[in-house]
């Protein structure tokens, strides 16, 4: 399984992601990216058909802003609070 989020701290709007996984990324009004599937949250499994899409706008994400786990992100969350 894979889960993905867009560290929007660092994302700095480069457009690569939504160009290279426009089912996974889009922008919001400052061009800064998030995941579409779950509004950014990182709960919701990318499905298997985009996992390739995935890995490619990670591997082209300038500012490594593309998050990617096996696990969903609110696991994290959780911790940090
Ligand atoms: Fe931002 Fe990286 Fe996408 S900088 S717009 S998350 S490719």
């Amino acid at each position: 399984a894979k889960y993905t989020v867009v560290d929007q701290d660092t994302c700095i709007a480069c457009g690569a992601c939504g160009a290279t996984a426009p089912e996974i990324f889009d922008y919001n009004d400052e061009g800064i990216a998030f995941a579409i599937l779950d509004n950014n949250t990182g709960i919701t499994e990318v499905p298997d058909e985009l996992k390739e899409d995935l890995e490619d706008a990670l591997d082209g994400c300038p500012t490594d802003s593309i998050k990617v786990a096996a696990k969903p992100f609110t696991c994290k969350s959780v911790q940090a609070g």
